[in-house]
C-alpha cells in the first residue's frame, strides 16, 4: 500500500493477511531449506525457531508500536519518538539492507517465473530424476536471468506505481491460503518417499554437536528473514493499523504461519533430498534443482508446477511490495520526491544490484569478494549481519526509550487496562533481544 495513502487496513483480517503476504515468501520456500541443509538440518531449525520466538517475536511488537503509535515511516518514526537525530542511521541502514534483499531475491523471483513459463509450456525436462542440477544450470546461465529479474522488477515497479496494491492483498488472501494447501499436498506425497525417514531425521532430530557459530548465526538471519524484521518493514505496514488491531495477537500469527511454512517446505525438500541421492547443501540452488524431481514424480506433474511456480511468484511480490516501501518512502516523505521518481530510483538501484546477482550463477561466477560471489555476499551481509543489527537497535530503542504507558497503549488496542504482557515485553526487549543478538555476533566473530 502506497505510503503517501496513509490509509488504514479496515478489517482485523487484512491487517494480518498483509503481515503474513510480507513475511511469508521466497525466505520460507526457498531460503530456509537452503540454509537448513547448508547448516546440518535439525540444529538449524531448533536455533531458527527458538530465535523466532524469543527474538523475532519481540521485536515485531517493537516494529509494531512504533508504527501503529508514531503512523510513519522508519525515519520519521524514529524522529518523533526520540527529540535527538542519532538514531538516523537506521533509516539508512534500512534503505541499504533492503536494496541489497531486492536485488538477490529479485533474481531467485525471476527464476520462479522462468520456471512457471517453462511449466506452462511444457517446456522443462522432467523425464528423469537426474534432470534437475541440468535444468537449473540451462535455465540461470547466459541472459536469460537477466531478463526474467528484469521482468520481475517490473512487476514490482507496475504494482507499486499503479496503486494496484491493493488488489493484489486482496488476491493473495485466496492465492496464499492456496499456495499453504499446495504445501500440505506436496507434504503428503513426501510421505510416501522412500528418502521420507531419512529426511524427516535430518530435518527435526537436532544433533548438539552441529551448532556452530555460523550455525547460530544463520539461524538469527534467517529468523529476521523470514519475519521481515530490522529494517522498518513491519513498522511501515504497522503503520496502516488501525487504533484497535491487537498487535499481540497479529505478530504471534504471523510469526506461527511463517514459520509453520518454512516447516511444511523442510518437509517437502529434505526427503526429496535424499531419495534421489542428492547433498542438502547444494546452497541457494537447492529447492530448483530438488523440485523438478519432485514434480517428475508426480502424476500430471507439469500442472502442479505451473500451479506451484505462479503461486511461489506470487508470494514473492507481496514480499518485494512490502520492502520496496522502505526506501520509497524515505525518497517520498523524507526527500519529497514524486512516488513515480521515488520508485524509479529504488528500481533501477535494485536493477543494478539484480544484475550483477544474475550474473554471479553464470559470467560472473568466478569474481568474489571474502570467497562469496555477489549474490552470495548481498545475502550473506543484508541478512546475518544487517538485519540483525537493525533488530537490535530497535529493540534498544523501544526498550530503554519509549515510555512504557506509549508501549502497553499500542499493544492494548481498544483496551484500556494494563496489560500483564508489556511488562514481559519490555524485559525482552531491554535484556535479552540485544544480548543475544550481541552474543550471536561475538561469538561469530570467535570472540566468545
Ligand atoms: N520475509 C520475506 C520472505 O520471507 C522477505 C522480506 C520482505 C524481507 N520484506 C522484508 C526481509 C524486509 C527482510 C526485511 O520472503
Amino acid at each position: 500500500m502506497a505510503v503517501s495513502e496513509r490509509s488504514v487496513f479496515i478489517t482485523k483480517t487484512g491487517a494480518i493477511a498483509a503481515t503474513v503476504g510480507s513475511a511469508v515468501g521466497l525466505g520460507n520456500i526457498w531460503r530456509f531449506p537452503y540454509e537448513a541443509g547448508i547448516h546440518g538440518g535439525g540444529a538449524f531449525l531448533m536455533c531458527y525457531l527458538l530465535f523466532i520466538f524469543i527474538l523475532g517475536l519481540p521485536v515485531l511488537c517493537a516494529e509494531f508500536i512504533m508504527g501503529k503509535g508514531t503512523r510513519s515511516n522508519i525515519f520519521s518514526a524514529y524522529n518523533k519518538l526520540s527529540p535527538g537525530k542519532n538514531w538516523k542511521f537506521l533509516g539508512f541502514l534500512g534503505i541499504l539492507a533492503s536494496l541489497m534483499i531486492l536485488s538477490f531475491y529479485s533474481v531467485v523471483a525471476g527464476w520462479t517465473i522462468e520456471y512457471s513459463i517453462g511449466s506452462i509450456c511444457n517446456n522443462l525436462d522432467f523425464s528423469s530424476a537426474e534432470t534437475g542440477h541440468n535444468q537449473f544450470n540451462e535455465l540461470t546461465t547466459g541472459w536469460r536471468p537477466l531478463v526474467w529479474t528484469i521482468i520481475f522488477l517490473f512487476c514490482n515497479f507496475f504494482i507499486l506505481i499503479g496503486g494496484v496494491t491493493k488488489g493484489i492483498e486482496r488476491a493473495s488472501n485466496i492465492l496464499m491460503p492456496l499456495l499453504f494447501l499446495l504445501l500440505l499436498a506436496f507434504c503428503i506425497h513426501s510421505m510416501t518417499m522412500p528418502g521420507f525417514g531419512e529426511g524427516m531425521t535430518y530435518l527435526f532430530a537436532p544433533d548438539f554437536s552441529q551448532i556452530t557459530p555460523s550455525v547460530l548465526l544463520g539461524a538469527l538471519g534467517q529468523a529476521f528473514f523470514s519475519l521481515s524484521l530490522g529494517l522498518g518493514c513491519m513498522m511501515t505496514y504497522a503503520s496502516y493499523f488501525n487504533n484497535k488491531s491487537n498487535l499481540g495477537q497479529t505478530a504471534l500469527t504471523t510469526a506461527m504461519l511463517d514459520s509453520l511454512v518454512a516447516i511444511l517446505a523442510g518437509v517437502i525438500i529434505f526427503p526429496a533430498v535424499f531419495s534421489f541421492g542428492l547433498t542438502p547443501e547444494a546452497g541457494p540452488t537447492l529447492v530448483f534443482e530438488v523440485l523438478p524431481n519432485i514434480f517428475h514424480q508426480l502424476p500430471a506433474g507439469m500442472l502442479w508446477s505451473t500451479l506451484f511456480f505462479i503461486l511461489l511468484f506470487l508470494a514473492s511480490l507481496t514480499s518485494t511490495v512490502s520492502m520496496s516501501e522502505i526506501s520509497i518512502s524515505y525518497f517520498c516523505e523524507v526527500k519529497k520526491l514524486s512516488r513515480f521518481k521515488a520508485t524509479l530510483i529504488s528500481s533501477a538501484i535494485a536493477l543494478i544490484g539484480g544484475i550483477l546477482c544474475a550474473l554471479s550463477f553464470g559470467a560472473m561466477s568466478d569474481f568474489t569478494i571474502f570467497g562469496k560471489t555477489i549474490f552470495n555476499l548481498f545475502d550473506y551481509v543484508s541478512s546475518n549481519i544487517l538485519l540483525p543489527v537493525g533488530g537490535f537497535f530497535c529493540s534498544i530503542f523501544v526498550g530503554w526509550f519509549v515510555s512504557r504507558k506509549f508501549i502497553n497503549t499500542q499493544m492494548q488496542g481498544d483496551k484500556k487496562s494494563i496489560s500483564g504482557f508489556t511488562p514481559v515485553l519490555v524485559f525482552f526487549l531491554r535484556w535479552i533481544c540485544p544480548s543475544a543478538i550481541f552474543l550471536v555476533f561475538l561469538n561469530s566473530l570467535g570472540i566468545i
